[in-house]
């Protein structure tokens, strides 16, 4: 039997990530909007690209629950997005009078799912699903690490004018201006950045990645980013949906993990069948660990908001 995967909010990010599971052939599924016509819409209009393109899946637009029923994969983008001079923490009182509702109609009608959370502020609206959706740790995550990590990676490409394949890196932390990317851990096909990069240099990507989101508003305006955030996102529900066992940064529940505990936080996991199968932690300096509780201060200071 095929999968099923469920993606709220027929936005930018999750039209987009339909587009993009769909091509995958990662399984049937379903888009669900509160508005009326736009996720039927999208649906059939990408019904019509599979002669062209070739995939085989089926898409259903919907606003009722009833269709999402028993889904493997739920990738949550309902929410509003940020316009120019917002930060991601402005989202907060507003997305979770959404998150909340919805998480509870996923749950009531695909117990057995794991979530994927895109919804901003990232790691608090996880925290949000996961507290309402009484899923186990392992069944809910968040997707900003892999886009933050991306955009290192774009940056470091672009800098050196070489091919984005060679360039591995990853950014821990909270998906926040104070996001932590790892210099020693980046590389280009296995050779330190810092032996390729002058450091002046590595600080402006760095300075940029943590901006990234940001500059993209900047230049929309109306919106945030959606095409690397809706394939971040399909990147995690395929590692899930095949078993990949891939190694990716994921916003995961951690319980004393790099010294955190009941938050939401990116860190490096193993993706699975089983979800998060494991955190993976890594050493740090010292400096990187102050970064890393800078970061941890700022995601526990929203957290705490759901309280008030
Ligand atoms: P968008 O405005 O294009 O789409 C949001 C959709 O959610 C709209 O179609 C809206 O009708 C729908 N919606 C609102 N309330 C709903 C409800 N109760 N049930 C179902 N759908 C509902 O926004 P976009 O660009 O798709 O962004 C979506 C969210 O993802 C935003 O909060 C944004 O900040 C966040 N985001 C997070 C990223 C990350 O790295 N984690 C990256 C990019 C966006
Ligand atoms: C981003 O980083 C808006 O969080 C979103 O693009």
């Amino acid at each position: 039997m095929r999968k099923k995967i469920t993606v709220v909010g027929a936005g930018n990010v999750g039209a987009t990530a339909v587009h993009w599971a769909a091509e995958r052939e990662l399984g049937d599924i379903v888009l669900i909007d509160i508005l009326e016509g736009t996720p039927q819409g999208k649906a059939l209009d990408l019904m019509e690209a599979r002669p062209v393109e070739g995939f085989d899946v089926a898409i259903t637009g919907t606003n009722s629950y009833e269709d999402t029923k028993n889904s493997d994969v739920v990738i949550i983008t309902a929410g509003l997005p940020r316009k120019p001079g917002m930060s991601r923490e402005d989202l907060l009182q507003k997305n979770r009078e959404i998150v909340e509702p919805v998480t509870q109609q996923i749950v009531k009608y695909s117990p057995h799912c794991f979530i994927i959370m895109v919804s901003n502020p990232l790691d608090t609206m996880t925290y949000l699903a996961y507290k309402v959706s009484g899923f186990a740790k392992n069944r809910v995550m968040g997707m900003a690490g892999i886009l933050d990590s991306a955009r290192f990676r774009t940056f470091i490409a672009m800098e050196l004018n070489i091919s984005v394949e060679e360039v591995q890196a990853f950014v821990l932390g909270g998906h926040g201006d104070d996001m932590v990317p790892l210099i020693r851990y980046s590389t280009v096909a296995g050779i330190p950045i810092s032996e390729l990069i002058p450091e002046d240099r590595i600080r402006a990507i760095v300075d940029r990645t943590r901006k990234a989101g940001g500059e993209i508003v900047n230049l929309l305006k109306t919106g945030s980013a959606f095409y690397s955030p809706s394939a971040s996102a399909v990147q995690m529900a395929e590692a899930i949906l095949k078993d990949k066992k891939r190694i990716l940064p994921c916003a995961a529940y951690l319980q004393g993990e790099y010294g955190l505990n009941d938050m939401f936080f990116g860190v490096p996991v193993v993706l699975g069948a089983n979800g998060v199968e494991k955190i993976i932690e890594v050493p740090l300096t010292a400096e990187e660990k102050a970064a890393v509780e800078k970061s941890a201060r700022e995601v526990k200071e929203s957290t705490s908001k759901l309280n008030r």
